[in-house]
Formats: C-alpha cells, sequence, structure tokens
C-alpha cells in the first residue's frame, strides 16, 4: 500500500541576497493511513511553513508532495494529488478535498452556531445545502457535541469551540488533518481530551484519517503514534528526552 502523504526533498526559504533565511533543506516524510504525528521544534524553525506547504497555502521551491485520498465509495477512484512547487491557485483540489485544517484560535463564525458553522464550510466546499445538513450533524456528534450544536461560539468552552472546528475539519471527508498548536490556547487536561479525540478519528474504523499535528508540549506529543522533530530544516525521528530538551533549551 503506498503511503496517504509522501514528502521527497522538499526544500523553502524567505528573502533573498542578505536576508535569505533557509527554512526547509530537504524535507523527507511520510504519513500512513491512520496515523497521528506530532511535530516538535524550536520557535521558528518551519513548523508553521512545512504545514502551510502540505496544505496547499504555499509553495515550496523545491520537491514533491503526493497525497492519496481514501477510495470513494461511489466512483471506485482515489483522489490523488501531486503538489508541492504549484502555485496555491491550482492546488483548490488539495484544499477543497485532500487537507483540513485546526489551528490554536480555532477561526469559528462568532455570530453562528456550531451547526452553522460546520454546515457553511462545506457549502462554500459546494455540498448542497441537505447534504451539508446531514453531514454536519454526523461530525459534531463523532466530536461529542450531540447537545451543543445549537449554541454559538461563546456560548462554548475552549475545549468545546476546538471540538467545533475539529468537526468541521473532518466534514468534509479529507483524508488528512493539518492542526497548528491545536491545543496552544487550552489548559492540559482539555488539550489531553482534544488528543484523545484526535486518537479516536484516527482509530476509526469506517473512516479512519491522518493528522499530523504540531505541539510544543513533549507531553502531549508522546501520546501521538510518532514524534518529528523539524530542527536545522529537517525532520528526524524523536523520543520524548529529546522532545523535552527542546523545551528546555528555549526556556
Ligand atoms: N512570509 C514570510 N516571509 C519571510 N519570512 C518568513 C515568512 N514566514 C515565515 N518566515 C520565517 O521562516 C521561519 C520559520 O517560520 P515558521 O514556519 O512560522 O516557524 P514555526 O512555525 O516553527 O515557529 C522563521 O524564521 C520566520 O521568520
Ligand atoms: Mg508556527
Amino acid at each position: 500500500m503506498t503511503a496517504l502523504l509522501s514528502i521527497d526533498k522538499l526544500q523553502h526559504g524567505f528573502g533573498r541576497g542578505d536576508t535569505r533565511v533557509d527554512v526547509l533543506k530537504g524535507i523527507d516524510l511520510t504519513i500512513e493511513t491512520g496515523e497521528l504525528v506530532a511535530l516538535m521544534g524550536p520557535s521558528g524553525c518551519g513548523k508553521s511553513t512545512l504545514l502551510n506547504i502540505i496544505g496547499g497555502l504555499l509553495k515550496a521551491e523545491n520537491g514533491e508532495i503526493e497525497l492519496t485520498g481514501a477510495v470513494n465509495l461511489e466512483t471506485g477512484n482515489a483522489d490523488y494529488f501531486k503538489y508541492g512547487t504549484k502555485h496555491p491557485r491550482r492546488v483548490v483540489d488539495v484544499r477543497r478535498r485532500g487537507v483540513g485544517w485546526i489551528f490554536q484560535d480555532y477561526h469559528l463564525l462568532d455570530q453562528l452556531t456550531a451547526f452553522d458553522n460546520v454546515v457553511i464550510s462545506l457549502e462554500l466546499a459546494g455540498v448542497d445545502t441537505s447534504k451539508a445538513e446531514e453531514r454536519a450533524r454526523k461530525a459534531l456528534i463523532k466530536v461529542d457535541l450531540a447537545n451543543r450544536m445549537d449554541f454559538i461560539p461563546e456560548q462554548l468552552s475552549g475545549g468545546q469551540q476546538q471540538r467545533v472546528a475539529i468537526a468541521r475539519a473532518i466534514a468534509g471527508s479529507r483524508p488528512l488533518l493539518l492542526a497548528d498548536e491545536p491545543t496552544g490556547n487550552l489548559d492540559v487536561k482539555t488539550g489531553e481530551e482534544i488528543i484523545e479525540l484526535f486518537r479516536k478519528l484516527c482509530s476509526d474504523r469506517k473512516e479512519p484519517i491522518s493528522i499530523l499535528m504540531v505541539t510544543h508540549d513533549p507531553h502531549l506529543a508522546s501520546k501521538a503514534d510518532r514524534m518529528l522533530l523539524l530542527k536545522d530544516g529537517l525532520t528526524a525521528a524523536s523520543d520524548i528526552r529529546s522532545a523535552w530538551g527542546i523545551v528546555e533549551k528555549e526556556e
């Protein structure tokens, strides 16, 4: 079986001449379906840059990304995307069907209920309303918000708001979720609950997904299937002890 995500010699930097910074210096990385992978690394090392390129929001200078979606039960075909150095305008399909996002500060629409937040994002992706409503309901049940669907964000706790954002990300049936410091605004216990939810979504028997998550917390990272350390422009497998090393150096 081919990997869900496969990254080959990805390179990116910013600026030129004296102000040039090489950020990613040849990233090789694969993620299988059902894997929860934690990405750690010192502040400014390029974690968000890497996620932005995988998510089709930024084009890399060099290298290649292959993303293979799940088999569509109606057509029998799997989505396949090959990108990396393509302009973001040319990878609309990656954003629409390949990769979902979860951010530290949730990015919910304040005036809309949890349910409508999820429905609207599906409608924007071209799903018709009745189907969007059905999928939104299913996704909100999956993240344990069945009895909070009609609440607006300010009536929800931080952890619940993040779960709405997760419902929105999974409702689009995208095979890969990118989470950039998803627990950064949450207390320890709530952060752990989010990681538990991630684990549950990755090991779902019918529709397993994969999650690449940036975190500064070695304890949370150690609950992932695998930890990666991004350092000096390259990624390497990490264990809990070297992960604590980064945190201690920063403090
Ligand atoms: N749009 C940009 N223009 C110039 N430099 C950038 C830009 N985005 C990021 N950088 C630089 O690239 C490096 C990596 O940034 P980033 O990926 O945000 O790191 P991290 O998420 O690991 O903290 C930093 O030195 C940052 O200043
Ligand atoms: Mg970042």
